[in-house]
Order: structure tokens, then C-alpha cells, then sequence
């Protein structure tokens, strides 16, 4: 089995594909991009980005939360779309991840699973290490964990009076405060994947917000926990956008709503979706891989649902 714990990865040869692949634990582009990481002036960013594209660079993407559903089909969809791109896998219990497990059979030299919990942030710095000294860069960060009902601990609230303390922040923690660390971390790395042009001038974060996180847009209210969490996660996202921009970091930041899909989040409130509404995994990552791959500088800090169409905040 070929989980690579963020722990135990540091013994590890670097598979990179590139002409100095035979030195052990760092690739010379991982090196480089170890140098632009601490000096990140324009001079190591125009040596690095030309020796780099001199050489084989892969594309390396992660999804975090890739258990199961949204998270799941993105690994499975950009591992078949990127033939010679590594997809980083993170999920919190890879052991009993067994979509990912089957995945990586069939993929072993292009699929790397760590492990990550969002309520506990030193497993995203080793998961920033891991991709760090494999790689040196990421050019596709996707946030697709969320939680919205868990029984016996947390439910969508229908009034006012079923609000709890706890509820709120369980979700705040995970759908918000989660995937804002996450981006943190990769942050250099994705600095470092935006500089290599590779395919676009710019990396990619996506993060899956939800309409219902929209305020312009709601009108039935309830489901206070969830709503206000993404509600949350488009206002830190923004605010991350806005950063990368003002320092001209080469990220461009998205939040996707990818519309009702079947997956066990909407299983329990799947009844009143109307005909032709509920979507399959297939078709949601489908169509959302068409925004990220088509996301232009000008698109920084929206917010689309999977259709194209952008979202009142
Ligand atoms: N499905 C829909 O109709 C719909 C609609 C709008 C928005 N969305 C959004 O789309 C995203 C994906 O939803 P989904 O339908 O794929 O949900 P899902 O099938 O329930 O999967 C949720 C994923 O989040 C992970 N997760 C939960 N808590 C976590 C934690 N503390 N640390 C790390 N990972 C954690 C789960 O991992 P475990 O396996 O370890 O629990 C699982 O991989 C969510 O952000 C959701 O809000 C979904």
C-alpha cells in the first residue's frame, strides 16, 4: 500500500521526472524552487521559471478532502485528464479511504495520498513539507471537504431555536477556518507553481463554498450553521485574493458552488430536489475543472457556481 504519511516521507527518493532524478531526496528544480521559496525578487523567480521550464516539470495538483464525493471524483477526474501531472491526495483517515486506495493501484506513479485532519493544522504544514520536498511547487490547491450534518453531533438547523453553540463553531472550524489554513501553507508553494507558466501564468485555488453561503441570495433561510460557515469562507477567500493580487503573486483564487450533487453531504435532503437538478459527481467536477482550467487573472476572488455564472455575495 502506497500512503505516504507526511511523517515518513523525508526518507524517500524524489520520483520527479526530470534529468537529475537519480540524486536522492531533492530533484535540481526542487532545489531551485527550495532557493525561490526563501528568496522569492524577481531574479531567482526569472532563473527558476527558465530553468524549470528548461527541464521536465510536472503539474502537481492537490485536493484536500478526497475521501469521498466532490473531493474524490476531482482526484479520479484530473489524474485521467493530466497524464503526466501527480495529484496529492489528502483526506483524514487514508487507511480507510478505499475509493483513494483503488485509485492509486491504478495509478501508483501519479497519486500520492497524506493525511490531513483541518481541525488539527500541524498535518497541513507536513503535508506542505511533503509537497515541498518532492516537488518544490503546486499549481492546483482544491478545497472539497465540508461537513454539513453529522448525526448526533451536528444538524442543519430549521429555526432559530435549534441553534447550538457547538454546531456553529464545528462548522465554522471545518468549512471555514480548515481550508483558510490550508491555503496558508501552500501558499509558497503555489507562489513557486504560478511562476513555472506552465499550461497559465498562475496556480489555482478552488475552494467549494455553496450558494446557500450567499447573502444576496437568500431568501428561505435556515441551515444557519452551514450557511454563515461558507459564508465565512467566501469573506476569507476574498480577502486572500485580494492579498495575492496587491503582492502580485501569480494565484488566482475561486469559490465554486457545485450545484445539488449525490453524494452522502446532500443523501439526507436529496427529496425536494427538483427533476434534472440532482447532479452526478461526474458531471459537477466536469464542469467545475472547465472554470478552474479556464480561470484568467480577471477572475480572482469570484465566486461561480458550476455552471459559469458568478454568484451575488
Ligand atoms: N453535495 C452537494 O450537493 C453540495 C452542494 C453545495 C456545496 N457542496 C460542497 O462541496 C464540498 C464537497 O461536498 P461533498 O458533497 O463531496 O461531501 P461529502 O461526500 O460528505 O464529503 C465530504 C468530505 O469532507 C471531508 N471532511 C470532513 N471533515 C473533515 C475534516 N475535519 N478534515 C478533513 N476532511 C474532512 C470528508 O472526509 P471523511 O471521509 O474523513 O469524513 C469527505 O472527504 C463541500 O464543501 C460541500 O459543502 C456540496
Amino acid at each position: 500500500m502506497n500512503i505516504i504519511s507526511p511523517i515518513e516521507h523525508t526518507h524517500e527518493l524524489s520520483h520527479f521526472n526530470c534529468p537529475f532524478e537519480s540524486q536522492p531526496k531533492m530533484s535540481m528544480i526542487t532545489k531551485l524552487s527550495s532557493i525561490f521559496l526563501r528568496r522569492s525578487n524577481n531574479k531567482s523567480r526569472m532563473l527558476y521559471r527558465c530553468l524549470s521550464t528548461s527541464a521536465s516539470v510536472s503539474q502537481v495538483s492537490m485536493v484536500q478532502g478526497a475521501s469521498r464525493g466532490i473531493g474524490l471524483e476531482f482526484v479520479r477526474q484530473l489524474l485521467v485528464m493530466k497524464d503526466e501531472g501527480h495529484v496529492v491526495a489528502t483526506c483524514r483517515k487514508p487507511e480507510g479511504a478505499t475509493g483513494l486506495l483503488e485509485l492509486q493501484e491504478k495509478f501508483s506513479q501519479h497519486l500520492h495520498i497524506c493525511q490531513l485532519d483541518l481541525t488539527n493544522e500541524s498535518t497541513m504544514e507536513e503535508s506542505a513539507n511533503y509537497v515541498k520536498d518532492k516537488f518544490g511547487h503546486l499549481n492546483l490547491l482544491i478545497n472539497a471537504s465540508g461537513i454539513l450534518s453529522i448525526p448526533g453531533v451536528i444538524q442543519p438547523e430549521t429555526t432559530l431555536s435549534k441553534v447550538q453553540r457547538s454546531s456553529l463553531l464545528l462548522a465554522y472550524e471545518v468549512n471555514a477556518v480548515g481550508p483558510v489554513l490550508v491555503i496558508k501553507h501552500m501558499w509558497p508553494l503555489l507562489k513557486a507553481g504560478g511562476s513555472l507558466a506552465l499550461g497559465k501564468n498562475a496556480s489555482v485555488v478552488a475552494s467549494l463554498s455553496a450558494r446557500v453561503g450567499s447573502i444576496g441570495d437568500n431568501k428561505l433561510g435556515g441551515w444557519h450553521s452551514y450557511r454563515a460557515s461558507k459564508t465565512a469562507l467566501n469573506q476569507l477567500t476574498k480577502n486572500i485574493a485580494v492579498e495575492f493580487a496587491r503582492r502580485k503573486d501569480p494565484i488566482i483564487c475561486l469559490l465554486l458552488h457545485p450545484g445539488t450533487v449525490d453524494t452522502d453531504l446532500s443523501k439526507p435532503f436529496q427529496k425536494n430536489v427538483p427533476e434534472g437538478k440532482l447532479f452526478t459527481k461526474e458531471f459537477s467536477v466536469k464542469k467545475l475543472l472547465s472554470i478552474i482550467n479556464n480561470a484568467k487573472t480577471h477572475d480572482n476572488g469570484k465566486f461561480f457556481a458550476w455552471d459559469g455564472q458568478e454568484i451575488l455575495w
